[in-house]
């Protein structure tokens, strides 16, 4: 696999800067992983952490919640935005309940098939539920791999979101699997940012292509009219 120093990078950057006591960081459990990772898909973090609480509160584990009347869900809901996650969410609770006895399962390929889990939320929660070894990539992820890696073109295209699948998984390491990829998501969510990037204080400059050729402003290539 590729540059076995930019996953230890991450890593080492993780553990040091990172964050660390995010609620849903305190467990692995697979079902407040999940629920965490669905709200945390449009939303921002310090919006997130109420309706984390308040929802473990009144729906503790996928049977309370897969047993939930609608109404109840989505009024937990409210506030949150982009409802059709909530749906999903108590569909998806469903599903678990029905087809796995409650227990999330481990296998990405498995979750990718429940309802609102796509490929980068299935590899996050099977990593932080259960140390698989999978490949994240949403927005941050995305941005930080075009300028690391100089990668010309729309990330929202298929060829190059392809191209950067391919690259996330060929960056992955053997080891610390929850460190990489927390590390990679406040990676992009607090240093590599889109309009001020940290690189006089980032630990992957020396390997930046857009960061030696000037191109930090001009990457990731915006969507085009
Ligand atoms: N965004 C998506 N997943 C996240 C997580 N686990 N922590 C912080 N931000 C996130
Ligand atoms: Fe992002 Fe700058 Fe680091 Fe490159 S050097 S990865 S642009 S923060």
């Amino acid at each position: 696999y590729l540059d076995p120093e930019f996953s230890a990078a991450v890593i080492k950057w993780q553990k040091q800067h990172g964050r660390h006591s995010l609620p849903w960081q305190q467990t692995q459990d697979a079902y407040r992983v999940w629920l965490s990772e669905i709200m945390l898909q449009q939303t921002q973090v310090t919006a997130v952490i109420p309706y984390y609480q308040r929802f473990l509160q009144s729906f503790p584990d996928v049977f309370a919640l897969a047993a939930a009347p609608s109404e109840e869900v989505m009024a937990h809901w409210a506030g949150l935005g982009y409802y059709t996650r909530a749906r999903n969410l108590h569909q998806c609770a469903k599903q678990v309940v029905e087809k796995y006895q409650g227990k999330f399962p481990a296998d990405t390929t498995l979750l990718q098939q429940l309802p609102g889990i796509g490929r980068s939320t299935a590899a996050a929660v099977s990593a932080f539920s259960y140390g698989t070894i999978a490949a994240i990539l949403d927005g941050n992820v995305k941005r930080v791999l075009a300028r690391v890696f100089a990668i010309d073109g729309y990330p929202g295209s298929k060829p190059i979101e392809d191209a950067m699948w391919l690259r996330a998984q060929a960056l992955l390491p053997q080891q610390d699997i929850e460190a990489y990829t927390q590390g990679l998501m406040d990676f992009g969510a607090t240093l590599c940012t889109r309009s001020s990037p940290s690189c006089e204080r980032c630990p992957l400059q020396a390997r930046c292509l857009a960061f030696a050729q000037q191109r930090t402003a001009e990457l990731p290539v915006r969507k085009p009219k």
